[in-house]
């Protein structure tokens, strides 16, 4: 089956990212959101990173009035049951996500394959709130999704081959991402090696044995990162590392999964990194 029709749900961070990146690929996009408000910010949200693309010189005018000519939004799932794939980029919900895809399930094409962008709730429980579980796949993209080259193409144990087959060819020949296959468990593979990675740096930080500009310094300089692990926290969001942290050692209980101390603190305190201005560093 060739993927001509897209939905997404959601238009936030991730959902007007994941329609942009569509819409340039030629693809007709359709957003769902819950209120004409959202609905807008989505809209708006898409013109004004494809303007700085074409300021940056990625894609010309035309090319750039073309994409945005194929991006449409609704408030109404029923204008759904055309798509030949619906990825879901609603918030981090299991109730509302499961929700989300039984209805899906009663309103799109037989044929329509149902994806997720989840960081962290199985696959399954989307799959098994539909009668196409074999058709229910994760298409996992990273922020910012017209900047990030990676999708992780998560299989669960039901899902049928055939659509493991479509969707990455999608990502990988007609979005142009590298694709990569993950199974259905917590972390999939960049987090499940990333988060022990940036708990480590916090913990060594957090006993005083380096400091953060040194811990930085030695992984910039020493293993040629691009980043140091406490700036890549302030950059990911404490927040979003913590989820990830405690997603992933509810799933396998193992030590170096677990959220250190200074981590929760800074979340409570909303020192939550870029965002908010302070994080290991103050961006104020
Ligand atoms: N933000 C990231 O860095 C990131 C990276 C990878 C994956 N994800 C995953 O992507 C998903 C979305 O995250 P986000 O950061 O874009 O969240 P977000 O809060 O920015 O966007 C969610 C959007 O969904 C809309 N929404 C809520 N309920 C809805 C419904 N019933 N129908 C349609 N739209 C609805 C909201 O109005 C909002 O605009 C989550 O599952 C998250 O775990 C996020």
């Amino acid at each position: 089956m060739s993927i001509e029709l897209v939905g997404v749900i959601g238009g936030g961070t991730m959902g007007a990212g994941i329609a942009e990146v569509c819409a340039k690929a030629g693809s007709s996009v359709l957003i769902l959101e819950t209120k004409q408000e959202y609905a807008d910010a989505a809209q708006a949200r898409i013109e004004k990173s494809i303007a700085r693309g074409v300021k940056a010189g990625k894609l010309d005018q035309a090319a750039a009035d073309a994409a945005l000519a194929r991006v449409g939004v609704t408030l109404d799932m029923n204008d759904f049951a055309d798509r030949d794939l619906v990825i879901e980029a609603a918030p981090e919900i299991e109730a509302l996500k499961a929700d989300i895809f039984s209805k899906l399930d009663a309103i799109v094409k037989r044929e329509g394959i149902l994806a997720s962008n989840t960081s962290s709730i199985p696959l399954i429980k989307m799959a098994n709130a539909t009668q196409r579980p074999g058709q229910v796949v994760g298409i996992h993209f990273f922020n910012p999704v017209p900047v990030m080259p990676l999708v992780e193409v998560v299989v669960s144990l039901v899902t049928a081959e055939e659509t493991v087959a479509t969707v990455t060819e999608y990502v990988r020949d007609t979005l142009g991402k590298k694709a990569v296959r993950a199974g259905d468990r917590a972390g999939f593979i960049v987090n499940a090696l990333l988060i022990p990675y940036l708990l480590s740096a916090v913990r060594m930080f957090e006993s005083g044995y380096a400091s953060a500009e040194d811990i930085d310094a030695a992984m910039k300089g020493g293993c040629g990162y691009p980043m140091g692990p406490l700036t890549l926290c302030d950059t990911v969001g404490l927040d979003i590392a913590l989820a990830a942290a405690e997603s992933m050692h509810q799933e396998f209980g193992e030590p170096h999964m677990s959220p250190p101390p200074l981590l929760r603190r800074m979340v409570d305190a909303g020192h939550l990194g870029r965002k908010t201005g302070q994080g290991f560093y103050s961006y104020k």
